[in-house]
């Protein structure tokens, strides 16, 4: 299996559950060790987590007993030797990209998954990652604030210059974000197809009203399906309708 992520690209990767897509990117953070292949950032091999990668979990996984903010600090006091007042003053620009400053000094268990998720964000972005991974990190945030945080994750990704490889089970959420979707197999490691949304930017909401919109994620979808089947399966675009 093959992926290329150049500077500035925003790739998606759906697949069916344990198909490898968390284990993949816990490869290119870093957490884990390659058993055959390569994978590198720049041209260099990875030779374990670094800050030049920052992941975002399903699931905030903030300490609760720190503020908001100082939770944004906490990866910049454990990563590299940045003065304390300076790291708050990042964090506070941070929170202000996420749309959080009047949450600065509250914590966790006071804010809303969706917000708590925004949280996350912004402390990925704390370190200034070349790349950005997130696994499912909307998954347990309800439909209408998902999509809000679409559009604001692809606001800060442009603001940003940030590289993203994101993974979802969500075919629209896929669609809406990437310039690419890749669709894994499921035997761990193999990738179905590459999808190119080329979809102009930047995206607002309405582009999933598109019918090129739509007709990108049946492609996705009949991807998926026909992939699920396995091989022996009829092509995804010969089966029934
Ligand atoms: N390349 C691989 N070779 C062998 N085993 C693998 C490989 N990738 C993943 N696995 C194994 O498959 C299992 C599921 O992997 P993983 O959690 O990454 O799936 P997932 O796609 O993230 O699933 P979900 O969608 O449910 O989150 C794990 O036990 C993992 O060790
Ligand atoms: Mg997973």
């Amino acid at each position: 299996m093959h992926l290329t992520l150049n500077k500035g690209d925003f790739v998606c990767i759906v697949g069916p559950s344990g198909c490898g897509k968390t284990t993949f990117l816990n490869a290119v953070a870093g957490f884990l060790p390659i058993a055959e292949g390569s994978l590198t950032v720049d041209g260099r091999d990875i030779p374990g987590p670094g800050p030049d990668r920052a992941m975002v979990f399903q699931h905030a996984s903030l300490l609760p007993w720190r503020s908001v903010l100082d939770n944004v600090t906490y990866g910049l006091e454990l990563g590299r030797r940045v003065k304390r007042g300076e790291a708050r003053e990042r964090a506070r620009e941070l929170l202000d990209l996420v749309g959080l400053s009047a949450a600065a000094d509250q914590h966790p268990g006071q804010l809303s998954g969706g917000m708590q998720q925004r949280v996350n964000l912004a402390r990925a972005l704390a370190v200034e990652p070349e790349v950005l991974l997130l696994d499912e990190p909307f998954a347990s945030i309800d439909a209408q604030t998902r999509e809000v945080m679409q559009g604001e994750l692809l606001r800060i990704c442009v603001e940003w210059d940030v590289t993203a490889l994101f993974v979802t089970h969500d075919i629209t959420e896929a669609a809406f974000l990437a310039d690419r979707v890749c669709v894994f197999g499921p035997r761990p490691g193999t990738i179905v197809k590459e999808v190119d949304i080329s979809l102009p930017r930047p995206r607002d909401q309405h582009i999933r009203k598109l019918p090129e919109f739509q007709a990108l994620v049946e492609e996705i979808s009949d991807t998926l399906h026909g992939a699920a089947a396995g091989p022996g399966a009829p092509a995804a675009n010969g089966g029934t309708a």
